[in-house]
This record gives structure tokens, sequence and C-alpha cells, in this order.
């Protein structure tokens, strides 16, 4: 391989367009050559104001192409496993939005075939990738709240348009999906463990997809965490973390500005401290990643084996708003 991976889109989606192939094009190790798009005249408008050299009319079309070294797949979500896996099988390597799948055993699918086919799939959590997430990583496990007793997290924003993928359960959308899975997602980097209990109530639309949405859990070192999300509130995005001597607050904890310090807030006993982070994009640092495993042969941060457990926790809570939906229709 050369010394840049060889980037193909598959679909016209908006976060490739707003955030992940800017990030790309920006990158120190990758390139984008081409995007692939059900309809032809879409692609190459698509392509011609993004600046994309190649444009084809579907995404097989797109897969056939010799000169692509790796996917970035924003597709809907009940699509990432059918496309991930044929891209595997015509030996691309795949970056997969979040979340990886429509549920955990699609997303156990997904990690086999690209086993089988010796191909690096990882999922497109990009704040994992932000120093600011790490440092509050470090600063939690150096005892900076004393014991953790509590992680709350919330995700929330309003969609306006009714045709929106996220509000078709049909697509495997839902708030808890698209938004909750990062409000669990930094609980379990936070604590590095998996939840022991969960439970999760919800309302649904009339699609069958979740559009607000609460829930608690449990994680084995006692640890408890609550959270919300959803499609229809007012927006909010950010954690925090309470223990015995301190807290930290970390606001628009998922999807912190590229071009502007960011905080993290931190009290322990009387004092309060603000520390400053430098602004980056952390979507460029997350295809770096990816282009830099590839490139040096080495397993990317995040490995999708992760995110096989955070689809059956995703399972998990989806399955509780649903049981208590029922329970609570039957009062
Ligand atoms: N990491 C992040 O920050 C972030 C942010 C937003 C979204 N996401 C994830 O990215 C994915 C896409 O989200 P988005 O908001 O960008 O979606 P979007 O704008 O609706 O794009 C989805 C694309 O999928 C293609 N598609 C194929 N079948 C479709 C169908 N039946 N209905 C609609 N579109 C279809 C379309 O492309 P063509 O017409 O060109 O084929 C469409 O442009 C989701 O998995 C979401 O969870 C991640």
């Amino acid at each position: 391989m050369a010394d840049k991976i060889r980037w193909g889109i598959i679909s016209t989606a908006r976060i490739g367009e707003r955030a992940v192939i800017p990030a790309i094009q920006n990158s120190a190790n990758g390139e984008v050559v081409a995007v692939g798009s059900r309809d032809l005249q879409r692609a190459r408008a698509f392509a011609g104001k993004l600046g994309i050299p190649r444009a084809y009319g579907s995404y097989e079309a797109l897969l056939e192409d010799p000169d692509i070294d790796a996917i970035y797949n924003p597709l809907p979500n009940d699509q990432h496993a059918e496309w991930s896996i044929k891209a595997a099988a015509a030996g691309k390597h795949v970056l997969c939005e979040k979340p990886l799948a429509s549920d955990a055993v699609e997303a156990q699918e997904m990690v086999d075939a690209f086993k089988q086919h010796n191909r690096l799939l990882a999922e497109a959590f990009m704040y994992r990738f932000h120093p600011r997430t790490q440092r509050v990583l470090e600063m939690v496990q150096s005892g900076a709240v004393g014991d953790v007793h509590f992680i709350s997290s919330a995700f929330t924003f309003a969609v306006s348009d009714e045709a929106n993928i996220r509000l078709f359960g049909s697509m495997a959308g839902g708030g808890i999906m698209d938004v909750g899975c990062y409000a669990v997602g930094v609980m379990r980097f936070l604590t590095g463990e998996e939840p022991v209990a969960w439970s999760c109530f919800a309302h649904f639309n009339d699609r069958d997809a979740d559009e607000f949405a609460a829930g608690a859990l449990v994680f084995p070192s006692g640890v408890l965490g609550h959270f919300d999300c959803g499609l229809r509130t007012f927006r909010q995005d950010g954690y925090e973390i309470r223990g015995s001597t301190g807290r930290i607050v970390v606001e628009n904890g998922f999807t912190p500005p590229k071009d502007r310090p960011t905080k993290i807030r931190h009290w322990q006993g009387d004092k309060y401290t603000e520390i400053e982070i430098p602004p980056v994009d952390q979507y460029q640092l997350m295809v770096e990643d990816f282009a830099d495993a590839l490139l040096n042969n080495r397993p990317p941060r995040f490995p999708a084996e992760d995110a096989v457990l955070a689809m059956r926790l995703m399972d998990g809570l989806r399955a509780s708003a649903r049981a208590n939906q029922a329970q609570i229709s039957a009062l």
C-alpha cells in the first residue's frame, strides 16, 4: 500500500458531507477518490460540490473500483451490515457509522465476515478520539472524583424533517440507536465495564421508533449510570461524573466544536478548576487512526469487537423499553 489510504464513500449522506469527507480530505494519510449513490446525478452533484474525483450511480459500482482501499459507510443503520459485508467481500476495509448494525447478531456477523476476508472494520464513534475524552478518563482513573458513584449523560436534539431515517423503526432508527448509543457508550468507556443490569423507558412513534427515552444502568464496580436521549427534544449533549470527593462536567461532550477550545469542569472538595483543551477535529483523528492502522498493519484504537458489546447493550435497552411500555399500556 502507498502512504495514503484511498477512500470511497458509500452514499451522499449528510454526515459524510458535513464532517467525515472534509476530515478525510484534511487528513495526513487519506484521500477521497470516489462516491457511490443510488442515483448517478446525485453522486455527480455531490462529487462536484465536495471535490471528489469519481462518481458512481450504484453502491456496487463503487465497490468494484480497484483503486479504493477503504469504504466509509454512513448508510441508514439497517444497511450497515449488508453493505459493509459486501465491501469486505470486494476486498475493501470499512469504517462504518454508529451504531455498527441493527442488532448484536448482525454486528457479530460483520466482525466474523471481516475476519474471514482479512479486512479491517471499525465503528465511527468520533468522540472517543477527542483528547478531552481521554483526559476525562485519566482523571477518573486517577481519583479526580474519588470513588465513582454516578455517571449521567444526555444526547437529545430535535429532528425537523419527518422523512428523516431516524424516525423509522424499519431502518433501525429511534433515539436509543441514534444518540442513546453515545449516552451509554461513554459510561462503558469511562468504567471499562459492561453493565450487569439496566432498565429503559421510551415514547415510541407510530413508525415503531422511540422518540425520547430515559434509562438507568448498573456496572459491576457499583457505578450507577443514568441517561436520556431523543430525537424530539431541545439539544443537550454531555455527561457528568460524580464520586465520593468530586464532580466532572463535560458540556458538548460528544460534539465539541473543532474551531475553539473546550473545557472540563472539575470540582474536588472546595476547589473548582476549568481545564482547557485545545481544539481538534475529532473526525479527522478518527479517520487518521483508521488509515494509520491499515498503513502500519496494527489494530485500530477501538476494535470492532467493542461494537458488538455495545450493540448487545443497545438490544437490551430497546427490549427493556418495549417491555416497560407493554407493562405501562396494560395498567
Ligand atoms: N458520527 C456522527 O457524528 C454521526 C452523525 C450523524 C449521523 N451518523 C450516522 O450516519 C448514518 C447516516 O446518517 P445521516 O444523518 O447522514 O443520514 P442521511 O443524510 O439520511 O443519509 C443516508 C444516505 O443513505 C442512502 N440511503 C440508502 N437507502 C436509503 C433509504 N432507504 N432512505 C434514505 N437514505 C438511503 C442515501 O444516499 P444515496 O441516495 O446517495 O444512495 C442517503 O443519503 C447513520 O448511521 C447515523 O447514525 C453519525
